[in-house]
């Protein structure tokens, strides 16, 4: 079977996690601090922050630009859940704006458009890994909107020579175990702005000031032994990104032309990550007129792993409205109807990736 996911670890993060159980340090210290600042200098950021999920981090993201109870907040309907449910976390109302159906992320110019006086904050997803573009940003601010960027499945990604994470008020990553960097479980809050670094402090710890609890926190602590799996794991982004790079650049190559198949948008100037490999299946158009849950099986039978990331847009979850609110943000829906990823982790080998190609067209009635 050629796997979805498969993680990138060795010896290295082996050795750092024994190394941490043997110093008996386990909680949030040392290793921790060292974690942030090496993540900082990589980004090119003045502050990182630890916590201990992508979730953590989007919601100190939130409540660090200011985001409180009432405020309106636009992003992606198109995007893992807790994008949004950290919006609701913070109290604040969630407003989806549909996506562009070329990157299926929303560009700032359609967040300008949507936003309202009562709009407090966007958050931009670099989904799947390609990063969203910022040309506009700073107009959003001008209106006192703050800027927040859902990095967590695009570490490692640049647009224009600036990595993802640097651009915004405030950045979350995740190191979830599927992501290009995995820690098992664990985040970080990435930002250029002092006061939303303390706040976010503040908030990882229970708003904790020595012996007074100055404002509600949470317990959003990394542990030193994650922490250590983190360094280890930084040293391999760059080899990370570049083989998942050339599998995708094999994937373009090789499925260019197939009909019905849509492969991912990566523009000029821009270094995806390719979290996934979203291709878009047309059932309308593929040879053999499959739609993407058929292709999907197609696949398994003959030994690859594939997944679909989002079945469901997040406005037609039970937690932001439902079936009754279908049609709302039509490109988000058919999308998400089509959307399949295919491996492009970096422990495929050249055999694995034909395999996926020969697998894949069959699939569709393309050989
Ligand atoms: C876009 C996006 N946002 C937020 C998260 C939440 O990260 P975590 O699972 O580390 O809490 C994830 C990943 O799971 C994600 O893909």
């Amino acid at each position: 079977m050629v796997e979805l996911i498969v993680p990138s670890l060795g010896e290295e993060e082996i050795a750092a996690a024994l190394d941490v159980l043997r110093s008996r340090q386990l909680a949030q210290g040392a290793i921790v601090a060292s974690f942030e600042s090496e993540f900082a200098k990589l980004l090119g950021v003045r502050h990182v922050v630890a916590v201990n999920s992508g979730t953590a981090a989007v919601h100190c993201a939130l409540k660090a630009t200011g985001v409180g109870e009432g405020d309106e907040v636009l992003t992606t309907p198109f995007t893992f859940a807790a994008t949004a449910s950290a919006i609701v976390m913070q109290r604040g109302n969630v407003r989806f704006v549909d996506i562009d159906p070329r990157t299926y992320n929303v560009d700032i110019e359609r967040y300008a458009a949507a936003a309202t006086p009562a709009t407090k904050a966007i958050i931009a997803v670099d989904l799947f890994g390609l990063p969203c573009d910022w040309a506009g940003a700073d107009a959003l601010r001008a209106r006192g909107i703050a800027v927040v960027e859902d990095a967590c499945q695009a570490i490692g990604a640049v647009r224009g020579g600036k990595p993802v994470g640097t651009q915004c008020d405030a950045a979350a990553f995740s190191f979830y175990a599927t992501k290009n960097i995995v820690m098992g479980e664990g985040g970080a809050l990435a930002t250029n702005d002092d006061a939303v670094a303390a706040s976010g402090r503040l908030f990882r710890q229970h708003g904790q000031v020595g012996d007074d609890f100055t404002e509600l926190g949470y317990n959003y602590r990394l542990t030193e032994v994650l922490a250590a799996i983190g360094r280890a794991q930084l040293h391999r982004l760059k080899a990370i990104t570049q083989a998942r790079r050339a599998n995708a650049a094999f994937y373009d190559e090789q499925l260019a032309g197939v009909p019905g198949v849509t492969l991912p948008y990566a523009p000029e100037g821009v270094i995806h990550a390719y979290h996934h490999y979203a291709v878009l299946i047309d059932k309308a158009t593929t040879p053999n007129r499959r739609d993407r849950d058929d292709v999907r099986s197609a696949l398994s039978e003959r030994g690859v792993g594939s997944g679909v990331y989002y079945r469901k847009p997040l406005h037609l979850q039970p937690l932001f409205g439902g079936p009754q609110r279908t049609g709302e943000f039509p490109v988000a829906e058919r999308v998400a109807a089509q959307v399949l990823s295919l491996p492009v982790h970096p422990q495929l080998s050249q055999a694995d990736r034909e395999r996926v190609v020969s697998a894949f067209k069959s699939a569709v009635g393309a050989v």
